[in-house]
């Protein structure tokens, strides 16, 4: 842990994974982990391919069962919990692309997520008739992930992009105060991309977030703190500016393509800022 994440208090500290291991037989995927995510953050968890962020993901939300280590929400140990019992404790991830319902519409398929989440069950349809709440909610969310054009399009038929505002707009729906984001703008052609970077950098200031992603414009243009992994294990954690002059990062990522370079150089002449 860093001195400053050590001096820090755990008070606003939302989530944390602690020295947290899981293996796959002879792998060691997450090779003891510790990270902590503060109220509010927007916080990015880079490394190469394999580098055992996803497994990091899966082990927060319960799909993954570690091997050793506990991950503690707002205070509560949750590391026995189900996926479905820590979504209800506010701790959501993006739902995969596959997962959407492909023969609803994006408004049918907030709609059951929002009656759902006021305790309706899914009854959507008639919370959607009846429910001035979820309506509003779904308006809310269709204005604000730039759906409302398409909200009555079967979800097959929307581009790429959209279902993948889709799917964060449904995370959303499911009021979490913290959202884990696993690569949101991989497979976006660059004419939609524009339009998830800003959704992102839009998404509500009190959720609190932890995204992975290899696109390195996003990560610094989002990220106010950085973990690097690499095999399993945390490298390094700081802010943009010092990750971006950390002579082990840059290392990592020679060879592996120039785009963090190339970012971290855009990073050194402009600060973390947005732009
Ligand atoms: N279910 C599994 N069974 C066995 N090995 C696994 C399993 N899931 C992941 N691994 C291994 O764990 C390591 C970390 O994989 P993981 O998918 O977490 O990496 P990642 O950082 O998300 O990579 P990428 O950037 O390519 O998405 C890899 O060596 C992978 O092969
Ligand atoms: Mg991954």
């Amino acid at each position: 842990m860093s001195e400053a994440a050590a001096t820090a208090g755990a008070g606003d500290i939302v989530l944390s994974a602690q020295a947290l291991v899981m293996r796959f037989g002879g792998i060691t995927a997450t090779n003891k982990v510790t990270l902590d995510l503060k109220q509010g953050a927007r916080h990015a968890l880079i490394g190469p391919n394999g580098a055992g962020k996803t497994t990091l993901i899966n082990l927060l939300t319960g799909v993954l069962q570690p091997t050793a280590g506990r991950i503690i929400l707002n205070g509560q140990d949750i590391t026995q919990l189900a996926p479905h019992q820590r979504v209800r404790l506010g701790l959501v991830r993006t739902f995969q692309i596959n997962q959407l319902f492909d023969t609803l519409t994006p408004l049918e398929t907030l709609a059951m997520t929002a009656s759902q989440q006021q305790g309706l069950g899914g009854k959507w349809w008639q919370a959607l008739g009846a429910r001035k709440s979820v309506v509003e909610r779904c308006e809310q969310l269709l204005e604000q992930f730039r759906l409302t054009d398409v909200m009555a399009q079967e979800t097959r038929m929307l581009a790429y992009g959209k279902r993948r505002l889709l799917e964060i707009a449904i995370a959303l729906a499911c009021e979490p105060r913290v959202l884990l984001l696993d690569e949101p703008v991989a497979g976006v052609p660059a004419g939609e991309r524009e339009e998830l970077l800003q959704t992102v950098a839009a998404l509500p200031a009190d959720v609190s977030i932890l995204l992975i992603e290899h696109d390195m414009d996003l990560v610094f243009s989002f990220a106010n703190r950085m973990t690097v992994l690499v095999n399993g294990m945390v490298l390094t954690e700081g802010d943009p500016d010092t990750i971006a002059h950390d002579q082990q990062v840059k290392a990592v990522y020679l060879g592996h393509g120039d785009e963090i370079n190339e970012a971290l150089a855009v990073a050194n002449h402009e600060g973390a800022d947005h732009g």
